[in-house]
């Protein structure tokens, strides 16, 4: 398989020395957005017919979202998979319950039809899209729902004023927060330079058989929640 250079950048920003801080920086990070945009991708899972069983979680890192889905319902197995072994460590420590999976998201090491949801919260930018919307569609059931969320550059110029403030205060955290410089050095740039992957995400959806694409912005436009079921 070939690598998507995505691989290189989530490889270094996520790693032993900073998944203990993880769940304290994203939310410092998003100014506590994350724990609502988690539970917009929450609601749109819960909104089917039927309460989902099998959900699988692409790029489940320390696995906040999975124990948020995996609260839903008593019926509910939530499958974690991550490329950073350290992060699934951290979410075993957290959530015992949770079935994790070391692998990455472009090569699903699951059946055909397995899942009734699959989700994923910032993995779009480091991801060939349309890979994993091939990938998702073999190992969802029918009438599964798939949501891909991640942030996006704002395209208001007051607001991109505001966001490039904030990324240059998060460069500057860096120098306390050690373990974070990297990602904090290159986020920003990295973020506007994959922004079109809600309308590619559609694209691919809709080329691979998914029906009802939805797209929802969120925060300003600084992120966005995409959406599909796949017939
Ligand atoms: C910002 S963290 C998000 C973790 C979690 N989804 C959350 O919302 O808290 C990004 C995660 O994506 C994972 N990742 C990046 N590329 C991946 C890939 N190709 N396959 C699986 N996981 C990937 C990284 O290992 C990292 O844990």
């Amino acid at each position: 398989m070939i690598l998507h250079e995505g691989y290189n950048y989530a490889r270094k920003f996520f790693n032993a020395s900073n998944a203990a801080t993880y769940d304290s920086v994203v939310c410092f990070a998003t100014l506590g957005r994350d724990k609502m945009w988690k539970t917009q991708i929450a609601k749109i899972v819960d909104e089917g017919e039927f309460i989902p069983t099998t959900i699988l979680e692409l790029a489940a890192g320390t696995g906040i979202l999975s124990s948020m889905l995996d609260q839903m319902s008593d019926k509910t197995t939530v499958h974690s998979l991550d490329l950073t072994l350290d992060y699934l460590k951290k979410a075993r420590e957290k959530h015992p319950t949770l079935s994790l999976i070391n692998s990455t998201a472009e090569l699903l090491p699951f059946r055909a039809e397995t899942f009734d949801s699959i989700v994923s919260s910032y993995l779009a930018k480091y991801i060939d899209i349309e890979t994993v919307v091939q990938e998702s569609w073999r190992v969802l059931k029918h009438d599964g729902v798939i949501v891909f969320h991640d942030f996006t550059f704002p395209k208001n110029p007051m607001i991109e004023k505001f966001w490039k403030f904030h990324f240059l205060l998060l460069r500057l955290s860096g120098k306390l927060l050690k373990e974070w410089a990297p990602t904090f050095e290159r986020l920003d740039k990295l973020i506007s330079k994959t922004n079109p992957w809600p309308g590619d995400t559609i694209r691919y959806l809709r080329k691979t058989g998914f029906v009802k694409p939805f797209c929802k912005c969120h925060t300003l436009g600084t992120s966005a929640i995409v959406s599909a079921r796949k017939p």
